[in-house]
């Protein structure tokens, strides 16, 4: 069994990421926190408690934390989200209140009463995590490892060479990466790939099942696919796939790289330098071995697999 929390900024990925952990036998999802990212702490926070609702959850503790990133202003991605951040699902209102406390101190009580080491799934921009570590590093022991939805060693998405968790907070990202705690990434080059047809979408829409009609709302949201091919609709199961792959690890294609995040202003800010050259020991130039810290970086995944798991 797997024993994680997650860092979430509900958010349609982080929606169905939370579903398909709280639904999966064999993860214990031992708490949630929020961050500000897609939308407003405070809308990340109550989008966190309906999604709960939704697949009638146990009473997991949720906690509100950082409200911005370290440096930057917070900047909502609502336009790629809806506006309530749920791709305008409508959820009905939740009874389920978050913690009074921060999620900083609840991560660090969950981590200190953990009697073994646990796994963060973070599917958000990285502040809570860089904010945990620096506050109480000697929770850093009762990690045995952070897999985190971010980064890309190809295209971005929120500008053209970074991935959105990443570029909303690229000091978190660099200070988590230099944490030393183990680090798998799920990035975009896998992320970007993982997604359902139109016609599967529609019938988890149109279905009696009252999880699978939410689950199905959230992915049509998105199903738009290219002008006049709506055969080629495609709708990513977004940060649902990170968590595919803590459950999972057989069915994702990875490599240990070097990884750095560009924290210079200008275009290239927020991007995740990802070495793959095959001879990164000391003898080649400009080498990046022993400098940088390293990630398990997940580049493709077995499609069909994923999504029979995920469905
Ligand atoms: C990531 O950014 C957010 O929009 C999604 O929730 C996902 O975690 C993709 O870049
Ligand atoms: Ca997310």
């Amino acid at each position: 069994k797997h024993t994680i929390m997650m860092d979430v900024d509900t958010g349609i990925d982080d929606a169905m990421a939370i579903m398909f952990a709280v639904k999966n036998p064999d993860i214990d999802v031992l708490a949630i926190s929020c961050v500000s990212g897609n939308v407003g702490l405070d809308s990340v926070v109550e989008n966190t408690l309906k999604i709960l609702d939704a697949v009638e959850a146990p009473d997991i503790p949720v906690a509100g934390g950082a409200t911005r990133p370290i440096i930057e202003k917070a900047r909502s991605a609502a336009y790629v989200h809806g506006e309530d951040g749920l791709g305008n699902v409508n959820l009905p209102a939740t009874k389920r209140r978050p913690l009074p406390v921060h999620a900083v101190e609840m991560m660090r009580q969950v981590l200190t009463d953990a009697p073994e080491p646990i796994t963060l799934v973070a599917l958000a921009p990285l502040t809570n995590i860089a904010l945990l570590l620096r506050t109480y590093p000697e929770c850093t022991a009762k990690i045995d490892r952070i897999l985190f939805m971010g980064g890309s060693a190809s295209v971005g998405n929120a500008t053209a060479v970074a991935e959105f968790n990443i570029w909303h907070d690229p000091e978190a990202a660099h200070m988590v990466l230099n944490s030393g705690v183990p680090l798998t990434m799920y990035g975009l080059d896998v992320f970007n790939t993982v997604g359902l047809d139109a016609e599967s979408v529609q019938k988890l829409a149109g279905s009696d099942n009252a999880v699978a009609k939410v689950l199905g709302g959230l992915l049509a949201f998105r199903v738009p696919g290219p002008e006049g091919e709506p055969d080629r609709a495609f709708s990513l199961i977004g940060d649902a796939g990170a968590v595919c792959a803590l459950v999972a690890n057989e069915l994702m294609h990875s490599e240990t790289c070097p990884v750095q995040v560009q924290l210079a202003p200008g275009d290239s800010r927020g991007q995740t330098i990802v070495d793959r050259r095959v001879h990164i020991g000391e003898d080649t130039i400009h080498g990046t071995a022993g400098q940088w810290p390293t990630a398990d970086v997940i580049f493709s995944a077995d499609i069909p697999k994923v999504l029979d798991l995920f469905l």
